[in-house]
């Protein structure tokens, strides 16, 4: 049996609907089990970070788990799912984390999943990181601009990124947690190029045949659009920082790991765009 946390999450939620597609046992862990959709025939259990004890019991009889921690500076939750996981005897654990996690450019926010990482990698069980780049579909966020007709906020300039398409994240994720011969290594997740917002923009403009056009965010302007995302104030000053890098071009980064796990190459940003172009769609 599988237990995937962050289950009703961008990742967790795939992670999730592939695992329960190919006959596997899963357990699904989230907050309020009552509103969660998840789909029949999948275990669906109440668990907290910030509640030790739901943790253990979620783990119990499972053989393996995936685990998605909340970014920002308290890791505790993330060490405490590793501890619960070991008190139960979990046999492999795949961690998500973040690209350039440990390195000191990023900022803050490149040593949120440090000591989670390295509590995966001490737990003797067997261990898998994924270190995604940035998602294709935190482009959604763009979505109502887009539908209005405005610009949409850019927050890292010219920074190019290997967007990856979340969904190439969540099949890794299942590789690993089903083949322990891929066990023992950090995988750096990217698309197959990369791509800054202009470019991002440029290909939903193709793809939606109407223009879309950006407005370059001052730091001020960042911070203050990340704190009315609802971010507390430590996670926005790490995402701004996060911000600043990618504008440099710190995260102008291709691996070729997806290939090497799924034997295929990723998806590009555009086949992504295709594919979600009806979020975009006008009312
Ligand atoms: N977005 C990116 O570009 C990007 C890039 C690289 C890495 N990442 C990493 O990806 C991870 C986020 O993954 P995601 O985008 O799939 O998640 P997401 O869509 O933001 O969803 C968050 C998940 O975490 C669960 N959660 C939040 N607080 C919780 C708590 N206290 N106890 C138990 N569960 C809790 C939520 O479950 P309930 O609400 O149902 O309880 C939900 O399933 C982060 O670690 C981030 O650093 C993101």
């Amino acid at each position: 049996m599988i237990l995937v946390t962050g289950a009703t999450g961008t990742i967790g939620s795939e992670v999730v609907r592939l695992l329960a597609a190919r006959g596997e046992k899963v357990r699904a862990l989230t907050r309020h089990p009552a509103k969660a959709r998840i789909q029949p025939g999948v275990e669906v259990v109440r668990g907290d970070y910030l509640d030790p004890g739901s943790l253990e019991a979620a783990m119990s009889g499972a053989t393996a788990a995936f685990l998605v921690g909340v970014p920002g500076p308290d890791t505790r939750h993330d060490e405490d799912l590793v501890a619960a996981a070991g008190a139960a005897g979990v046999g492999r654990l795949v961690k998500l984390s973040a690209i350039a996690t440990g390195d000191p450019g990023v900022g803050p926010s490149g040593t949120w999943h440090v000591a989670g990482e390295r509590a995966v990698r001490e737990s003797g069980a067997e261990w898998v990181v994924l270190r995604p780049s940035s998602f294709a579909s935190n482009t959604l966020s763009w979505a109502e601009a887009i539908r209005a007709g405005t610009p949409v906020p850019n927050m890292t300039g010219d920074g190019p990124q290997g967007v990856i398409d979340p969904r190439d994240v969540s099949e890794v994720a299942v590789r690993v947690l089903l083949d322990g011969q891929l066990a023992g290594r950090t995988y750096t997740l990217t698309g197959p190029e990369t791509i800054s917002v202009p470019g991002q923009t440029a290909v939903l403009a193709g793809v939606l045949g109407r223009p879309v056009t950006t407005r370059d965010l001052s730091p001020e302007e960042t911070r203050e659009h990340l704190l009315a995302w609802g971010l507390g104030a430590a996670q926005a000053e790490g995402i701004l920082a996060g911000s600043a890098f990618v504008r440099r071009g710190g995260n102008a980064v291709v691996t070729d790991d997806v290939r090497q796990v799924l034997g295929r190459t990723a998806r590009t940003y555009r086949e992504w765009a295709q594919d979600n172009r009806a979020a975009f769609a006008a009312v």
